[in-house]
């Protein structure tokens, strides 16, 4: 989840960049058999956000002893403030009841392919005098037969590396951006090389591994990233060989920056995905766009997205027009949309109210009329690729990005490939 205040150049940049392209897609299939044909199947998929990894926003009342004093913004300072003991009985409940083997069953039902789990480095490979606790592995291995018998591909993404490579409570730690410090990225290669090993006899449900969620590029050296995602991919297909290799991208343009790199058809990389993340919610001029606006800047990613030189999917995105669900921006912040978040440079658009909180039945009849178009269109852009994967399955409170409860109110098609607006992006 993008969900901080100094991104909102890139992904604006990327959203309204209008150069769409037609280079020719030239492909050729891995020289390792993936089980899942990323070459001629479409990626349809949900992420299962705020199980591994706290996300506030996606688990307030996880959070909720700490709304005033703000001392404790994310798992870090959740498992430092409680304890190992507390801690580790507080998020085994967590696990064992957040997602359970009925929402993989419910997730194909839904006619999904892939589910995208979170997890962070502290899961494999903690380090000294980390707070995090352990024991998500266990739940992840019950996890894999679950998606095995629901016939659901997994794309294991590594959300959190040593010294947060982002600085968002979603990579564990709030604050600086310390990866690519001291031994930070091979502990990172490290944590890698131990999930793979781990499900190397299970890749007929985990095809791909992401190495690293939304490194933020503009505090980072890209160079040593892409070093990273070198010996990355080496690991992770050196574990057994049968993973696709997932890489963000950074929020560098998913096509001008990334063509040329690790290109299927050109190097000795193969079965790589692009992952690009694409949200209309994290700044001022996103979030004063008018419904038209979002569908528009929707559509306008699909040729972006057909001319990219490797498999790309659309790893994250949401029915959200607003940042307006509570704590979305980080624990006790406000939103662009009210003009509550500070220092962000938004000013008042509309109210929040119905948007913040609430459930998918209480959203107006507009929202949902909006949300539902925007969904339609963003299908249909992002499947003019590889495919696309939603966040998140389900939250608390925000009913935008709670794609069981859209999809049950009929506002995300069922079976994905249905469409109620057909047609937003060839007029
Ligand atoms: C399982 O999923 C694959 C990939 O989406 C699909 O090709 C296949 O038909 C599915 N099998 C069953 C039994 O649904
Ligand atoms: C989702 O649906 C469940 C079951 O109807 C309901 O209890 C919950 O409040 C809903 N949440 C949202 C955010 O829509």
């Amino acid at each position: 989840m993008l969900s901080n205040t100094f991104l909102h150049l890139s992904a604006l940049a990327v959203s309204f960049l209008g150069t769409a392209q037609s280079a020719p897609l030239t492909f050729r299939l891995g020289k390792r058999d993936v089980a899942f044909d990323y070459q001629n199947d479409k990626v349809r998929g949900v992420n299962l956000g705020g199980w591994f990894v706290l996300e506030p926003w996606i688990t307030p009342s996880i959070f909720q002893p700490w709304a005033t004093s703000m001392t404790v913004v994310d798992e870090y300072t959740y498992t430092q403030t409680l304890g190992k003991d507390a801690a580790s009985t507080a998020l085994t409940n967590h696990w064992n009841t957040w997602i359970t083997e009925d929402d993989f069953t419910q997730i194909g039902q839904n006619g999904l392919n892939h589910v995208r789990i979170p997890i962070g480095y502290w899961a494999v490979a903690p380090l000294d005098g980390d707070p995090y606790v352990q024991g998500q592995l266990d739940v992840l291995d019950q996890a894999i037969g679950w998606a095995r018998n629901a016939n659901l591909s997994i794309l294991l993404d590594l959300h959190g590396a040593p010294g947060s490579q982002n600085g968002f409570d979603n990579s564990g730690r709030y604050g600086p951006v310390d990866w690519q410090q001291g031994d930070t990225v091979s502990q990172t290669i490290t944590a890698l090389q131990m999930l793979a090993q781990h499900y190397s006899g299970d890749t007929d449900v985990v095809t791909a591994i992401e190495l690293l969620n939304e490194p933020l590029g503009g505090s980072l050296n890209l160079d040593e990233l892409k070093t990273f995602y070198q010996s990355g991919y080496e690991t992770v297909t050196g574990a057994s060989g049968n993973y696709a290799t997932c890489i963000h991208d950074a929020f560098q343009n998913f096509e001008t920056y990334w063509n040329g790199f690790m290109t299927q058809a050109s190097s000795g990389d193969q079965n790589v995905i692009l992952d690009t993340h694409q949200y209309q919610v994290f700044s001022p001029a996103q979030v004063a766009m008018s419904p038209t606006d979002h569908v528009s800047a929707a559509c306008a990613l699909g040729p972006q997205l057909a001319s990219t030189d490797k498999w790309t999917i659309v790893g994250e995105w949401t029915g959200a027009q607003t940042d307006c669900a509570q704590w979305l921006n980080g624990l006790g912040k406000g939103a662009r949309y009210d003009g509550t978040l500070a220092n962000s440079g938004s000013s008042y658009v509309g109210s929040c109210a119905g948007k913040s909180t609430g459930t998918v039945a209480d959203l107006s009849s507009d929202d949902q009329y909006n949300l539902a178009h925007f969904i339609d269109a963003q299908l249909d852009a992002y499947e003019q690729h590889t495919g696309w994967i939603f966040w998140t399955w389900r939250t608390e409170s925000a009913p935008e990005w709670h794609l069981q409860n859209l999809t049950a109110a009929g506002l995300f098609p069922n079976p994905p490939t249905s469409r109620t607006y057909p047609g937003q992006c060839s007029s």
